[in-house]
Formats: C-alpha cells, structure tokens, sequence
C-alpha cells in the first residue's frame, strides 16, 4: 500500500475513457493493490471520493468515502466506503441541485456545480457481484462527481457559472455562507 501521486488538470490522463475492466481482472491481485492505494491516497490528502485516473490509471474504477459527522465537516452525510467498477448511472430525478465542488485534481479551486439530485449506479463490486445503490442529495453529487472522471470530465467543465470559481481562502472568506457545502471531492 502507498500514497501516489495524484494527476493535475492538464494531465492527459484525466480527460480519457477509462477502460473498462475485464471479470478477470476484478479481483486480481494488481487492482487489489490499486484500490488499496487509491485509499491510502484518498485518507492522506483529506479526500472523499478519488477515480482511478487521478493515480494514473486510466480503468472504470472508483471510490467513495464520507466520513461520519465531523467537527470539520458538520453538515456531513456519512457514506462507508464503496469500490465502483464499470459503473452505469441512471438519473432517477432530474430535479437540480447546487453544492460547491473541489478536487484532488484541481489544487485551490472551488466552484458551484448543478447536478441531478437523485440517481441509480449499477456497478461490479471487488467480488465481481453485480451491485445496485441509489443515493441522493450530497452523496448523489459526491457519485456524479467521481464518475465524471471515468469518462475524462473534470467539476471545472460543469460550473455553470464562472463567476463562483474561488480559491479555498477566498470560497472561506466571502462565499461560506451561500448554500451548498464545499469538498475535496
Ligand atoms: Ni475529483
């Protein structure tokens, strides 16, 4: 296990496909070893969610970690950690929602993202067992967000509205109190 290096915006490797992975593949040593990186790289940099292209590896897989309520993080919805591969979202709700978003792959900026409130992921798991969850609100974003990153799509291309790009000091100094919530996602 190790913490890796984490790909920038500007990196090739955050705008391709991710392949998809073979059953074979699913619970090989190699991934294994993979996942078990990419949560050591998630836990170290303060993250809760990180796609396999942000360690350089360009595979449908991902994962999501909100930790329980924190002093830090009140308004918080704790979500165990969950493995995605080859995952398939369907939109249960179109109704938008707003939260402010950040990424490991994106140093110092913040900005507000519109996203369907409620969807479905169909995924394998690390067992190759089909799974099914459906989230919403926060979490729901949180999914859409890591996702985005197995088909190249960083939170960047998403902000509506420009004029919400902010820096982390300056998201603290004149934004906080505008709705939504902000994340390393
Ligand atoms: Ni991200």
């Amino acid at each position: 296990m190790a913490v890796r290096e984490v790909a920038l915006i500007g990196n090739p490797v955050l705008r391709k496909v991710g392949r998809i992975l073979e059953p074979d593949e699913i619970g090989s040593v190699g991934i294994r070893a993979l996942v078990d990186d990419m949560i050591d790289t998630m836990h170290e940099l303060g993250g809760i969610g990180i796609a396999a292209p942000q360690v350089g590896e360009s595979l449908q897989l991902a994962i999501v970690e909100i930790a329980e309520e924190s002093d830090r993080y009140p308004d918080t919805t704790a979500f165990g950690l969950t493995v995605v591969v080859n995952p398939r979202i369907t939109v249960l709700d179109h109704t938008e929602q707003a939260f402010w978003e950040g990424c490991l792959s994106v140093p110092d900026l913040r900005g507000v993202v519109h996203r369907p409130r409620k969807i479905r992921v169909d995924y394998t798991d690390l067992s190759n067992r089909p799974q099914s969850i459906t989230v919403d609100d926060f979490v729901a974003t949180v999914f859409q967000h890591e996702l985005d990153h197995l088909q190249g799509a960083l939170f960047v291309d998403k902000v509506r509205d420009p004029t919400t790009l902010s820096t982390v000091a300056n998201y603290q100094r004149y934004w906080l109190d505008e709705p939504g919530q902000s994340r390393e996602i």
